[in-house]
This record gives structure tokens, C-alpha cells and sequence, in this order.
């Protein structure tokens, strides 16, 4: 079986991420599925995007979860791209998405596809994103065994442990996608002005979580293993253990040739892809 390709935000090496603009080219190229991050917004609401921070990706500023969908809606999700969308893929003001946008998006595809969602955290709200997500997914029909809602097959990610053990009481085990990268001490530094001492707390946090992480994986309590690739190049010795002991692997974000035929050998199962046609053409081109 050919691995399996997710869009990652949609296909946002086109388009700006986790636009209604990259998700339609992520259906255009062709993708398996694709993968979204969710936050939930003042007024409660399921929101597709990856920062905690508007000021990133879009005209605002200041915390999602202190804006509402209208608010959200208001603000231009696109620009900061650089990349103008074709009128075929919708109005500036139809770029925003909430999750109920998204799979209706998904449903109009008509064919089935995957859906990968990623539970940011921290979030302000704790793991009341998780309980806020269950809830929204049962609402609209989800099946909480098959975790299939009509003709989409749903998937949880997060690199944060306690959501993975949250959801394990709602969703199946096969579903759950427990994220894992190295913390590189350095890089915590540079993104953030904290003091030493914040500095240092926060990284044996990340550093606890990716070892409860890790835990969770080889005691197989999560069906999923979401390595990133420079972990994946980090520990192939780990990944291909957990591929043999019959966990599924969902690598991201996998961007190059070589990163998706390295991938491949190690037989890892499912690629998250900024560019989604890209990797297929070059998974394709290696089995010929
Ligand atoms: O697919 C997992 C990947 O998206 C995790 O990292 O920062 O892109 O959400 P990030
Ligand atoms: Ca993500």
C-alpha cells in the first residue's frame, strides 16, 4: 500500500494555511485527507488555525480564544502570504473556517477522505478543547466506535499527552495520534523572552511531556505514532521498532523527495505534507 498523504493546514505551501483556498487545492492535488489544528474561540466555537496568536497569519492581534467567529471572520486570513486566491476558491471573506466549514468543505468533496485533527495546547481552555471537540463530533453524527462521520474517517492528534489519554475515553484507540518531536533547548530559547529560570521550567515540561509521549507510544495505548521527519532522522532505529511492533506512523511535515523516500524505506504509513502533489508524484516516480 502506497502511504497514505495528508495535506498539512491544507495544501499551504500553495496557499495560506488553513484557508478554504488550501483545502481546495489540497482536494485538487489529490491528498488522502487533510490535517487541521483546532482552538476554540471566545464565543465556544471549533476554529481552524495554528498559532494561540492571531498576529501571525492574519490581519489581527491578540489571543484567539479573546475572539469571536464574527470576529475572526472579519479578518483577513490570506494576505500575509503573498499569494493572491483564484475567485474559484472563494471571497476574502470565506477564507476563515470554523470546523463546521471545514467538514462541510470535506462532505462537498464527494469522495472520502481523511480528516486529521490537532488539538492545540496549551490551550486557555485545557482540556475542555477535547471535551468541546467530542461534543461538537457527536452533534454531527460522528461515530464514536468507527470514529467515521458519513464519509469521513476522523483521526486526533496532539503532542500533548493528557489530550491523547482524554480522548481515549470517546474515541477509538486506531484514531489517536500521539505527536512527538526532540525539544532542542536552543529553539525554546529563541521563541521566547522569558527569564532563565521560566526558560528552564518550560523546557522540562516539553521534555516530560515528550517522554509521556514516547511512554504512551511503546505501550501502544494510542494506535498512531506522529513522529516529525527530524525525529523520525533522529531515531530511525525507534521508528521502524514501532512500525514492526504494528503501530501506524504519521510523519510531518514532509516537504522533499528525500525526506518522503527516506520516510518510505523506514516504512512509515501516512506523510503530512505542505505539498501534498509534490510527495504523491515522488512516492509514485520511486515505485515505477
Ligand atoms: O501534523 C503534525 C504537525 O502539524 C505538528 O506540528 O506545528 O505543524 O502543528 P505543527
Ligand atoms: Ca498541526
Amino acid at each position: 500500500m502506497p502511504p497514505v498523504i495528508f495535506a498539512h493546514r491544507g495544501s499551504s505551501g500553495t496557499y495560506a494555511e488553513h484557508t478554504r483556498a488550501a483545502y481546495l487545492q489540497a482536494l485538487a492535488d489529490g491528498a488522502d485527507g487533510v490535517e487541521c489544528d483546532v482552538h476554540l474561540s471566545r464565543d465556544g466555537q471549533l476554529v481552524c488555525i495554528h498559532d494561540t496568536t492571531l498576529d501571525r497569519t492574519t490581519s489581527g492581534s491578540g489571543d484567539v480564544a479573546d475572539h469571536t467567529v464574527a470576529e475572526l471572520r472579519a479578518l483577513d486570513v490570506a494576505a500575509w502570504k503573498g499569494v493572491g486566491i483564484p475567485s474559484a476558491f472563494g471571497g476574502a471573506g470565506e477564507q476563515f473556517l470554523t470546523l463546521t466549514d471545514l467538514l462541510a468543505l470535506l462532505h462537498d468533496a464527494g469522495r472520502p477522505l481523511r480528516l486529521a485533527i490537532e488539538l492545540k495546547h496549551p490551550s486557555p481552555f485545557g482540556l475542555r478543547l477535547e471535551e468541546a471537540l467530542i461534543a461538537f463530533l457527536m452533534d454531527e453524527g460522528w461515530d464514536p466506535e468507527t470514529s467515521r462521520l458519513r464519509g469521513l474517517e476522523i483521526s486526533f492528534m496532539s503532542f500533548n499527552p493528557d489530550s491523547m489519554r482524554q480522548l481515549a475515553e470517546s474515541a477509538p484507540h486506531h484514531m489517536l495520534c500521539q505527536l512527538v518531536a526532540d525539544v532542542e533547548p536552543q529553539e525554546v530559547r529563541d521563541a521566547l523572552r522569558f527569564g532563565s529560570i521560566a526558560e528552564g521550567a518550560l523546557i522540562a515540561v516539553l521534555q516530560r511531556a515528550l517522554k509521556e509521549g514516547e511512554e504512551l507510544i511503546d505501550a501502544q495505548e494510542v494506535g498512531i505514532a506522529g513522529p516529525g521527519v527530524e525525529y523520525a532522522r533522529d531515531h530511525p532505529e525507534r521508528v521502524r521498532r514501532w512500525i514492526q511492533e504494528g503501530m501506524r506512523v504519521r510523519a510531518w511535515t514532509v516537504n522533499t523527495e528525500e525526506d518522503a523516500l527516506f520516510l518510505a524505506d523506514l516504512g512509515v504509513q501516512e506523510m503530512t505534507s505542505d505539498y501534498p502533489a509534490r510527495i504523491r508524484l515522488a512516492l509514485e516516480g520511486n515505485r515505477q
